[in-house]
């Protein structure tokens, strides 16, 4: 896919004092954007990556399972780690604690997440309708931020639009934001009611980008290089947030960074996503020492071959591997099938042409208790 369209939109970014090689943002997903996939992220040129979200009474309390979702490589830099909760106090510990660590660069709030259960203990979402506490929060963390003279941290904040179509106070809560001293807001252009459907409304992002001075992330449907563009003119947001466009594809960061300096797409066919793959099953293998991660990873599996050809055994058989070598077997095997058929290119070539259907779907979202 040649690109004749270039238009330069991606470029450094400054959040605090932290220089991002471009304005392409991984968001979190909590159960995909684990260590292992935010390094293949990374590989493909992403400018900061975040860690899905971590409950902050659970760090306040020592959880066993913070750190596994925290630790990153030395390749992930600058690195984000997003925190959750309700707690003012924990919110405040949780930020000593990850500073005190060196554990990321910069510290992001969740005010976003609809799903049931934290929004039930007044977290995520929820706290844009209690603006008093949200302000407290990010007052807290910013103040607990300050305390090490050392290196800075910036706190940014991600938000939706609002509770409902009537009640979209983005724009006033990006300034009550950017008052109590955060420095970058991030807005997925949904309220709380769309949740993960509906079209994003992204008139909304451009007033939150005229009430404040701080970057402002658009985020929400971003799935090609073309829209991106289309999204950054309308709203004169400072970067752009992919999320569910990277399932199975995470190198459509790379074809939009590529695409923007009039470079061809990368052009990705099976046999180079197989590869991808394997890196993916080692990088999965070494990181976690449990099995069960590995079912984790079973689901990406199951993205990144959706639209193969004659992929019904493939994928069936992906459903029960165990280990990066069985996941290599299995997709040798498929490789060796399908070599003798020469196949047209276009049979080889899933990506852009065969989009999944459901993609749009809140499918994704409900695969996941945190998915917001
Ligand atoms: C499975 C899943 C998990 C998510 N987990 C988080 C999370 O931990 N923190 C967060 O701020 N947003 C989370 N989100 C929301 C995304 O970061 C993003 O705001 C949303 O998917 C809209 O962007 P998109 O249309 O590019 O996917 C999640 C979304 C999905 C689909």
């Amino acid at each position: 896919m040649i690109n004749d369209m270039s238009a330069n939109i991606f470029r450094q970014l400054k959040i605090g004092s932290v220089r991002l090689d471009n304005n392409i943002i991984l968001a979190p997903m909590a159960g995909v954007t684990d260590y292992p996939f935010r390094l293949v992220a990374k590989l493909f040129g992403a400018g900061l990556t975040v860690c899905e979200m971590i409950n902050v009474t659970a760090m306040h309390f020592k959880s066993r399972t913070t750190p596994t979702l925290i630790r990153r490589s030395a390749a992930e830099k600058p690195y984000s780690v997003q925190i959750f909760g309700h707690s003012v106090e924990h919110f405040e510990s949780s930020v000593r604690n990850i500073i005190k660590n060196g554990a990321a660069d910069i510290i992001d709030i969740n005010m976003g997440c609809p799903a049931k259960n934290v929004v039930s203990s007044k977290s995520g979402v929820y706290l844009m309708k209690d603006r008093e506490t949200a302000r407290k929060i990010i007052t807290a963390c910013v103040r607990a931020a300050a305390e090490f003279d050392l290196k800075e941290v910036p706190i940014t904040v991600k938000i939706r639009l609002g509770w409902d179509k009537e009640s979209i106070i983005a724009p006033d809560f990006c300034k009550m934001i950017e008052d109590c001293g955060a420095s970058m807001v991030t807005v997925h252009a949904r309220t709380y009611s769309m949740q993960f459907s509906g079209l994003p409304l992204y008139e909304h992002i451009a007033r939150c980008k005229e009430a404040v001075k701080i970057p402002v992330i658009a985020n929400g449907d971003i799935v090609s290089y073309e829209k991106a563009r289309k999204v950054l003119e309308l709203t004169g947001a400072d970067g752009v947030m992919i999320g569910r466009a990277v399932m199975g594809r995470p190198w459509i960061i790379g074809d939009m960074l590529r695409m923007d300096r009039g470079l061809p797409a990368l052009d990705f066919k099976i046999p180079d996503v197989i590869k991808l793959i394997k890196i993916h099953g080692r990088l999965v293998d070494a990181f976690y020492s449990d099995n069960n991660r590995v079912e984790c990873f079973r689901k990406q599996l199951l993205w990144y071959t959706k639209g193969w050809y004659g992929s019904a055994q493939l994928r069936e058989s992906l459903k029960t591997v165990s280990s990066a070598d069985e996941i290599d077997c299995v997709l040798d095997k498929y490789l060796e099938s399908i070599h003798h058929l020469d196949l047209p290119e276009n049979r080889l070539f899933t990506i852009y042409e065969n989009e999944p259907k459901d993609f749009r779907g809140g499918k994704y979202a409900v695969a996941n208790t945190a998915a917001q």
